[in-house]
């Protein structure tokens, strides 16, 4: 829990005496509680959605009282919800997790014709089928709410879970039973049953909504994706059930039986259990009329009345789409075809420079604010001195080549979640006096130079550890949620903390160390503004509480550029332990070797990606910290994702020759799914070697060693297939 103080509370609640709630004509208790009720949901959302607390403890409970005894005098004003309602009760972060069983997975997007064609050959190509081999598709909207898995046992909902990072989520059962949509019970349901699908709010009932919101003085939502999302979760079961919250289903996860042999077939038989399922969901033959779908669904967006952002492909054939599997985040048998994305034209005010934990040097637009498809927005990223010059990737010429300059009038385009953009420059408008941009050459944080690699579109400070912006980004991430997550200790705290000269937090280590210190510099830490004993206490009992942290978040903690969470699970389950881990990384040598081999081997694992962690294992400054860093820590071993009763899990799996059922990129993806390792040479190491057809020196080397090779026949019988 974080700790709601923080030091620049000062002033912000207002201390004048106030006027005896007894003593407040009705329109004075009105306007008040309106602004009250609106500080109260504003420092809610500071303190529970940000992890930024934005006034002290004692303020905030001071405002919850007032607004308490006016509501008790005049009842009304509460009638369409109040703060006072989640008294003790924050809507976030109480929750507790819930593992998924089946991991809740994101879609890979596509924005054209071409993108949706190349998904149908990457898939034609994995299976081996031909270009004119029929391939049914389902083709139904991309709903823009947020995802929910629904598990039922024999028939009676046990539990609902959000997708959290899609391996855990939050148990949010309470409210998901207050939708109308979800059915309590299922009648002739499997035994185990989880449906997957998206909560949302349509547009009559978001518009109401917000009118009584702003009635009330409460928070209004952006958009309905961020009333849905804040409306089911909410700690408080009674308020998701007075917000009207709609549900369709569109997969699932955990099943005793199979739901069907096709995609369509499980919607179907979804649909009979009592779910709401898409009515506009067809069945295409190809990427031609899945065009069309996704025209027909375009057009018909405006008259929906629920928000939707694009068009979602799944392969129809269930068998087909367990034989495609799943790459680290997305399955290989969807895609999402997104709608352009929606635009507006402002004003470019500055252009300013952030320094990353990588020391990229990010250049962000600041714009004058505009609401582009309902949300307003005041940034936009820039992302590197080549765009800012109207030239991409290769050279050519983007935006026909025009440059940005401060001044200038620019077209803003945001599509779904990702950070706006800027699509295109008005000359005409363009001041008289506009420049072009200068990038700078030197860290505008720390002075050092910055420098751009052959083939690397961004420039990047040289600094490194000293770099104060690096540090301070890379301590921020490190307690950031699928890193540290340590409660009380947000960004905004870690600021404070590195700017501190008696009790600093300079690198990861110290952290761990915190308590310590503050012990032997006479606990002051609880003397400060912002801090009270309690919070204190919590701060170190939390940090005390993250010792002890999986392998996986450890790996993601540490900031290696190209290393995000998907990729840092890989590693983890890959070599297990910290230790092998560590001295694997510190063996290994770019391009070469054992190790080089092992790391690259890993399927998501590139060569890239494998060069940016073991280069942070050879650079002194770096592997000192990481060392000071985990000698405070126990680290749990990597979890392998792997179902218990497979028969290869752990096993080394070599492939060779000609496979006649499956393709090399099918077999590879499938055995690793199974938990086995699939290597490309041959070694006393290796357990087993799958031959086809033309098999040679790789067959001979294992019957040399002694290794059992199998034929495919035998190893798809092995695997259960
Ligand atoms: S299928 C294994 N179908 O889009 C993937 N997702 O960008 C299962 N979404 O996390 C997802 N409408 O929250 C699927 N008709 C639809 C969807 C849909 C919306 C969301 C879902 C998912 C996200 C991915």
């Amino acid at each position: 829990m974080p700790a709601r103080k923080s030091p620049d509370s000062a002033g912000r609640a207002g201390k004048a005496t106030p006027v005896p709630v007894a003593e407040l004509s009705a329109e004075a208790a009105r306007a008040e509680w309106a602004r009250i009720a609106a500080d109260v949901a504003r420092a809610n959302v500071a303190y529970h959605g940000e992890d930024a607390p934005e006034i002290a403890d004692a303020d905030y409970d001071r405002l919850k009282r007032r607004l308490q005894a006016i509501e008790d005098r005049f009842p009304g004003l509460a009638a369409a919800g109040s703060p006072t309602a989640q008294v003790g009760a924050p809507p976030s972060g109480s929750f507790t997790s819930v593992r998924h069983e089946v991991p809740m997975l994101s879609l890979a997007n596509a924005f054209d014709a071409e993108d949706v064609a190349k998904f149908d050959e990457r898939i034609r190509k994995f299976l081996g089928l031909a270009a004119d081999a029929p391939l049914a598709y389902t083709a139904e909207p991309k709903i823009d709410g947020l995802s929910l898995s629904l598990r039922y046992e024999a028939g009676r909902l046990v539990q609902a879970a959000t997708r959290g990072d899609g391996q855990t989520g939050e148990n949010v059962t309470a409210n998901a039973r207050s939708i109308g949509d979800i059915p309590a019970t299922l009648p002739d349901a499997p035994k185990i049953l989880e449906v997957r699908g998206e909560v949302y709010m349509d547009h009559a009932d978001f518009t109401a909504l917000n009118a009584r919101q702003a009635e009330s003085g409460a928070k209004t939502f952006a958009n309905p994706r961020n009333a849905a999302a804040g409306s089911l979760r909410q700690l408080d079961a009674a308020i998701t059930a007075a917000r009207p919250l709609r549900f369709f289903a569109y997969a699932w996860g955990a099943l005793s039986e199979p739901l069907a042999d096709t995609q369509m077939g499980a919607i179907a038989r979804l649909k009979s259990l009592g779910f709401a399922t898409n009515p506009l969901t067809r069945l295409c033959d190809g990427p031609a009329a899945l065009q069309r779908i996704h025209t027909e669904i375009e057009a018909a967006r405006a008259t929906l009345g629920y928000d939707i952002d694009g068009v979602v492909y799944k392969v129809n054939d269930l068998a087909l789409q367990h034989r495609l599997g799943f790459r680290a985040t997305t399955p290989r048998w969807a895609i999402a075809h997104k709608f352009p994305a929606e635009l507006a034209w402002t004003r470019l005010e500055a252009i300013d420079i952030q320094v990353g934990r990588t020391g990229a040097l990010s250049p962000v637009a600041r714009l004058h604010p505009v609401t582009v498809g309902g949300v307003v927005v005041a940034n936009a990223t820039l992302h590197n001195e080549d765009y800012i010059a109207g030239r991409g990737a290769k050279g050519h010429p983007i935006r026909d080549g025009k440059d940005i300059r401060q001044g200038d009038w620019v077209q803003v385009y945001r599509a779904g979640d990702v950070i706006p953009k800027i699509a295109d420059v008005d000359l005409a408008r363009r001041p008289a006096d506009a420049v072009p941009y200068v990038f700078p050459q030197t860290c505008p944080e720390c002075g050092s130079d910055a420098i751009r690699e052959d083939g690397d579109a961004v420039r990047r400070c040289t600094g490194g550890l000293a770099c104060p912006a690096q540090a301070v980004e890379k301590l921020k991430h490190f307690v950031s949620r699928g890193a540290f997550d340590i409660d009380g200790l947000g960004a905004r705290q870690i600021e404070m903390f590195f700017a501190d000269e008696t009790l600093p937090i300079r690198e990861p280590g110290d952290i761990f160390t915190l308590a310590a210190r503050d012990a032997a510099n006479l606990a002051k830490l609880k003397n400060r503004e912002g801090f009270g004993e309690k919070s204190v206490k919590n701060l170190f009992q939390a940090i005390e509480e993250k010792r002890r942290i999986g392998l996986d978040k450890l790996i993601f903690a540490l900031g290696i550029r190209h290393v995000g969470e998907s990729s840092a699970n890989l590693l983890a389950s890959h070599y297990g332990t910290w230790a092998a881990f560590e001295s694997a990384m510190s063996d290994a040598v770019i391009g070469t070797g054992r190790q080089w081999a092992d790391l690259t081997g890993i399927d998501g694992v590139g060569e890239v990606l494998a060069a940016s962690v073991v280069n942070v294992f050879h650079q002194p400054g770096e592997r000192a910290l990481i060392d000071r860093l985990v000698a405070h820590l126990d680290i749990a071993e990597g979890r392998r994702r792997v179902p218990s009763d497979s028969p290869v899990a752990g096993k080394t799996v070599v492939f060779t020759g000609t496979l006649e059922k499956m393709t090399r990129a099918e077999a590879k993806s499938r055995a690793e799914a199974l938990g086995a390792k699939v290597s490309g040479s041959v070694s006393a190491r290796t357990d087993l070697v799958v031959a086809g057809p033309g098999a040679g020196s790789k067959a001979r080397t294992a019957e040399s060693l002694g290794v059992e090779i199998i034929d495919e026949d035998a190893w798809l019988r092995l695997i259960g297939e």
